[in-house]
């Protein structure tokens, strides 16, 4: 325990233990500071960050907490992902946030790390990165932003970003109007206020039991906040000191499980199904996409926020958060999985809510959707699965078969989507290629845009379809994550313009209705992900697909993905 933690194991090991002294000693502390148990504590501010602009607040808070609890903090540096700001795409990063911070926690002397996460890949990348560091931890989100207005209509980044954009391209929108609008799309610090993927991925580990219970959703800029933080920062003390539990004795299959109920019922962000996959891979624990479909069957969407529903992230802190959606559904959930807090989930559970907002959690008899947000389709053009977010598209579009209209790639999807020549009606599936991990880092490509001249004609949705991801915090009749990816040769990459292809979300179907001796006749339209540099050659040859999480391949124990791309 203390500064003389996991000392080089060649030489001396005393001489290793006085160099060390000596340079924590030149720091100012003290003997007895450095014999207290050491909690680290991530800095993950950036200027690149806007989501994370008050984490050195919170950071002050989780000293205290620590130092209110006798151990030693120690704040060091990992990567920031900001979410707007990343090119080729935050996803492309987020296996090197988990390399980078599992490798400087199990490199450096802490007894315990507190995450301090939020943007959209933080929280899944660290709490990859702590399931294989395996040093105890406690994952503290940064909070929710709160909401700005346009003209008495509320503002939340980004599913109004989107909204008025449409409008925008419609013509209805002037582009003086759309800057008033974008000044007051994220108001304030804190991560994306609609049940995006931060909003979701910080549900998911409060209700693995990996961050304290209520510590998803209190919003960035309130004093709750703060005394969460400190509250974190107590609790990795005690961690500390007892040397546990540690992230792996929480992932389980119980949690995992009641993980992915509390996806469905927040009808949480399509993106949060590959991080817990990713996350839970870590620990051992497989997410098996039928037994998905099954739990989608039977949890309801009891969350009303943006995309799906109406509200925001500060209502549903204020309606109870997380554990009042464990209370709700109580008979759902697996209660008696631990918290990092002590004791069970059902120990935390919200009894402090004394009204109860049924606008944001509905009750069980009243939901916003009987079934899950998200189910997986299985077919000729996705043999190992694709995912709709059904409670955010239109019921209408989902038992149909449609011309293809193909894209190869992102880049010529930009190029003719709003060409006035495309060929191209609303009964229509848009397709786009080459969308997927290996040919491009598995980009937000896939909220394919409604062509500009449907537009016109006031088309609002269409069935469209990829091997890319959308953005937590859009909606629309959009089917991603097709696996295999065109790039690996999956049947996407040999679907041609005027293909029909089925879609049945009553029965789980996505079929491309072509006979296999014509598409045995096709060149694969296949392109790889052009970036040049180190991690980049690592990243193609050891990408596994969305059903295996995009982890890489060398980071799980057990090797039997799917998916490794031919040339590598
Ligand atoms: Fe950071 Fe949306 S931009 S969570
Ligand atoms: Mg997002």
């Amino acid at each position: 325990m203390g500064i003389e933690n996991g000392l080089t194991d060649y030489g001396d090991p005393e001489f290793a233990a006085y160099l060390r002294r000596a340079f924590a000693s030149s720091m100012g502390f003290s003997d007895e500071a450095l014999g207290r148990p050491i909690v680290g504590i991530t800095w993950t501010a950036s200027d690149f960050n806007n989501c994370h602009r008050l984490a050195p607040e919170l950071i002050d808070a989780v000293k205290r907490g620590v130092l209110l609890e006798g151990g030693l903090p120690m704040v060091f540096p990992t990567i920031s992902l900001g979410e707007g700001f990343l090119n080729p795409t935050s996803m492309y990063f987020r296996n090197m946030l988990a390399m980078e911070t599992e490798e400087i926690v199990s490199g450096q002397p802490m007894d315990s790390v507190v995450m301090i996460g939020g943007c959209d890949k933080t929280i899944p990348g660290q709490a990859m990165a702590a399931l294989s560091a395996d040093v105890p931890a406690i994952m503290l989100p940064v909070g929710p932003m709160m909401t700005g207005s346009f003209e008495g209509e509320r503002l939340g980044a980004c599913t109004d970003c989107r909204r008025y954009w449409g409008r925008y391209r419609a013509g209805a929108l002037s582009r003086e109007r759309l800057a008033l609008v974008q000044q007051n799309l994220a108001a304030t610090a804190g991560t994306c206020p609609v049940m995006g993927t931060a909003s979701t991925m910080a549900s998911i580990v409060e209700t693995l039991g990996l961050a304290l219970p209520g510590s998803a959703t209190i919003p960035a800029v309130a004093a709750d906040r703060l005394r969460i933080a400190e509250e974190t920062g107590r609790r990795a003390a005690v961690l500390a000191r007892d040397g546990g539990p540690s992230p792996r004795d929480f992932v389980t299959e119980r949690s995992v499980e009641n993980a992915l109920r509390m996806l469905l019922a927040l009808s949480g962000s399509t993106n949060a199904l590959i991080h817990l996959t990713a996350i839970a891979r870590r620990a051992g624990v497989r997410v098996d996409l039928r037994r998905f479909n099954e739990l989608s069957d039977e949890t309801p969407v009891i969350v009303s926020l943006k995309p799906t529903g109406d509200g925001y992230m500060e209502d549903f802190h204020r309606a109870g958060g997380v554990r009042a959606v464990l209370r709700e559904l109580a008979d759902a959930f697996d209660l008696s999985t631990p918290s990092i807090a002590g004791g069970t989930l059902g120990d935390h559970l919200d009894t402090t809510t004394t009204w109860r907002d049924h606008r944001v959690i509905r009750p069980v008899a009243d939901p916003v959707s009987p079934t899950g947000g998200l189910v997986a389709l299985f077919g000729s053009l996705a043999p190992t699965g694709a995912i709709l977010k059904r409670a955010a598209a239109t019921p209408e579009l989902f038992e149909r078969t449609g011309r293809a209209v193909v894209f190869t790639s992102p880049e010529d999807l930009a190029e003719r989507i709003d060409d006035p020549e495309l060929d191209v009606t609303a009964d229509d599936f848009l397709v786009m290629q080459n969308g997927g991990p290996v040919a491009s880092g598995m980009p937000e490509a896939g909220y394919l845009p409604i062509p500009k001249k449907l537009l016109a004609q006031g088309v609002t949705d269409m069935v469209r379809l990829s091997d890319a991801r959308m953005s937590g915090t859009a909606y629309g009749t959009i089917v991603l994550h097709i696996s295999p990816e065109a790039a690996l040769g999956g049947p996407l990459a040999k679907v041609r313009t005027g293909d029909l292809i089925r879609l049945s979300v009553r029965d789980r179907i996505l079929d491309l209705l072509v006979p296999e001796e014509e598409l045995a006749a096709r060149e694969p339209e296949v392109r790889l992900l052009s970036r040049k540099s180190a991690f980049a050659t690592m990243y193609r040859s050891e990408v596994m697909q969305a059903p295996d999480g995009c982890d890489f391949r060398s980071a799980v124990e057990d090797d039997a993905a799917t998916g490794r791309p031919a040339e590598a």
